[in-house]
């Protein structure tokens, strides 16, 4: 410990914030992966169904990429050559810059962007011919405005893939929690409400109305309320503590405090032991609802 503060001390101011921001991106890079052959399988099935023309321009848009590893491994290989660009989108800063850091294809472009935010940028309006999005909506708390705005993202006629948890959502019952203990509440107040998407008992209609309502139609829909992911323990620590976005508004004194309140809950709405380092490269199984959503904009060219 102190030989990493006298080490560390001798960076450049606001070294070890980005040190610590890198991290993140690199976290995710490393564990979060266990999702990729069902991705995979979704992306390609919709991507065959498209008949995506091999000649004109087709640009794509991908919201909350993450560390952009998937973007590489699982969507880039799928997709045809006359690809004129992919927009690698994340609402997390860090998420971004790490995944730029390590981009090596001229194609992909990044920026932040917040797709549950009342305003997006309008230079994208009208602008994509594709739209994909894997396990990042459960985290758009408005899911409406997160409809609305891939509505306006999407050129006429084109079409989306959404891959998300429904039902539960462990992140955010996390911060339920934190919101009812008195030192965080401040930090997590918006949260104490929150109910996962798509937790009533009529999902199908539920979902068959916001796409209406937004000017979607549906293609293909599927829920899977048993679907089921494997990994080790350590990737499961490490995936949630990578995106978990409330930490850096935590403040520094009271960080370590946060992260042991932050895997306690975790343990507690996983049902997965943390605390024997030992056991961290055990295999668990942990349930992920997952809802996949391939809808086209209703207005045609
Ligand atoms: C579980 S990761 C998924 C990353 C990648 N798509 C994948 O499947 O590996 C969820 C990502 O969504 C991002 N995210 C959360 N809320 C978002 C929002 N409102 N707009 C855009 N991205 C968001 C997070 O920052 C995180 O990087």
């Amino acid at each position: 410990m102190t030989k990493w503060c006298l080490w560390a001390s001798s960076f450049p101011e606001g070294t070890l914030e980005w040190i610590t921001m890198f991290n993140k991106g690199l976290k995710y890079y490393k564990s979060g992966r266990f999702h990729f052959d069902k991705i995979r399988y979704e992306y390609k099935r919709v991507i065959d169904s498209m008949n995506l023309p091999k000649n004109g321009e087709l640009r794509v848009i991908d919201i909350g990429s993450g560390s952009g590893r998937l973007i590489h491994e699982c969507l880039i290989p799928l997709l045809p050559k006359n690809i004129k660009e992919i927009v690698a989108t994340d609402l997390d800063q860090s998420m971004v810059e790490f995944a730029r850091s390590v981009n090596e294809n001229p194609k992909v472009k990044f920026g932040v962007l917040d797709i549950g935010a009342e305003n997006i940028p309008e230079h994208f309006y009208n602008r994509f011919d594709i739209l994909f999005s894997s396990y990042c909506f459960q985290y758009v708390q408005d899911i409406r405005r997160g409809f609305s705005n891939c509505k306006k993202l999407l050129a006429p006629n084109g079409q989306f893939l959404m891959i998300f948890q429904f039902k539960t959502n462990y992140l955010f019952s996390i911060y339920k929690k934190m919101s009812s203990i008195d030192k965080w509440n401040k930090y997590m107040k918006e949260y104490a409400n929150f109910t996962p998407h798509f937790s009533s008992k009529d999902p199908d209609s539920e979902l068959k109305r916001l796409s209406k309502d937004y000017g979607l139609t549906l293609l293909d829909h599927k829920f899977e309320p048993e679907y089921q992911y494997y990994f080790p323990k350590w990737a499961c620590l490490d995936i949630f503590q990578s995106i978990d976005f409330k930490l850096a508004t935590i403040p520094k004194d009271q960080q370590e405090d946060y992260i042991q309140d932050f895997v306690t809950i975790l343990s507690e709405v996983t049902n997965i032991d943390f605390s024997d380092e030992k056991t961290m490269d055990e295999s668990i199984i942990l349930s992920i609802p997952t809802v996949c959503v391939h809808a086209k904009n209703s207005e045609s060219r």
